[in-house]
């Protein structure tokens, strides 16, 4: 059976490390991620947005994660909706058997976060699914929306949590989504999240977390690919902060770019393949080397 977000990230909490919370949207990044946590041990969190199920029509994800969690039963597997919009979306995951959902509501002002949050958590908690929402803004998309970038506030957040019940609270310090977080050297609010942790003794939360590792976009681009120079977050941000409070981090970028390096340079190597297999195959193994990193890097490993 699949964990719940709650017991990873209490776990998480006590042990001082932090759970990697990894996108999917198909068989073979599902496969990379799982092997890892197999190998190093870690619980893990597998994460769907609305994009992935709609990509996945929610069936195969859902009878996907099944098989991972029949084939590896000692691996603490949690099933979670990143950025759900509304109860509705919620509903539908919960009814298929996600054990933690997302409602992203922080583009409302804080009442309305607090009002459609707790709607969720009054919903899931029936169902015993955990529950994280998000207090701030984070850069790029969501910068877009509002207009401006909008850090987590030590006190609101306190007032959000005791609100709410939710299990764990997304905080802004700084990262965006995407490979293009930092034009020069990343510049992160590191030094907010024990003061959020002190005031909300919930587990927190960081989104935008890849890292973007520079030798994987110079693959990527030695190989045919066009990305523009772009900047991570570095692992030392994030273990400085794991050892303020946050015990969920979010990646999705790296994995995507580690498919796409893996596979661009088959292509380009080696034109004559056309088996799937022949370059889906390296490119799920160089996402469970890539992961079991940031496993390591996250102090996960060892604790499944
Ligand atoms: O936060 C966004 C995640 O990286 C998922 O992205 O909506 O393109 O699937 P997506
Ligand atoms: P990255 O784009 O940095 O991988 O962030 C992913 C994320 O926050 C998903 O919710
Ligand atoms: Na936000
Ligand atoms: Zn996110």
């Amino acid at each position: 059976p699949l964990a719940t977000l709650k017991q990873v990230l209490d776990e998480a909490k006590k042990g001082h490390y932090a759970v990697g919370a990894y996108n999917i949207n198909n068989m073979e990044q599902l496969q990379g991620i799982v092997n890892a946590a197999a190998q190093t041990k870690s619980p893990v969190i597998i994460q769907a947005s609305r994009g992935a199920i709609k990509y996945t029509e929610m069936n195969y994800l859902v009878h996907l994660i099944k098989a991972a969690t029949e084939l590896h039963p000692e691996i603490p597997i949690v099933l979670h909706l990143d950025h759900g919009d509304n109860l509705e979306t919620v509903k539908k995951c919960v009814e298929a058997g996600f054990t933690s959902v997302m409602i992203d509501a922080s583009h409302h002002p804080f009442e309305e976060n607090v009002r459609i949050t707790k709607e969720v958590v009054d919903y899931a908690h029936q169902f015993g699914v955990s529950v994280e929402a998000e207090l701030g803004t984070l850069g790029g998309v969501e910068e877009d929306i509002t207009g401006t970038v909008k850090l987590t506030d030590p006190d609101q957040a306190k007032l959000f949590v005791e609100q709410t019940g939710v299990d764990c609270l997304a905080v802004a310090i700084g990262t965006s989504h995407g490979a293009y977080k930092f034009k020069a050297e990343p510049v992160l609010a590191t030094d907010l999240i024990p003061t959020i942790y002190e005031k909300t003794q919930k587990p927190l939360v960081m989104h935008g977390s890849s890292s973007v590792p520079q030798d994987i976009l110079a693959q990527i681009n030695k190989f045919g690919g066009q990305m523009p120079a772009a900047q991570g977050v570095p692992i030392a941000p994030l273990q400085k902060a794991i050892e303020g409070g946050v015990a969920k981090i979010n990646v999705d970028t790296d994995s995507r770019m580690c498919m796409t390096g893996t596979i661009r340079q088959i292509f380009h190597e080696q034109p004559t393949k056309f088996d799937p297999r022949e370059y889906l195959g390296p490119a799920r193994e160089a996402t469970t080397k890539m992961i079991a990193e940031r496993m390591q890097a996250f102090k996960t490993a060892g604790h499944a």
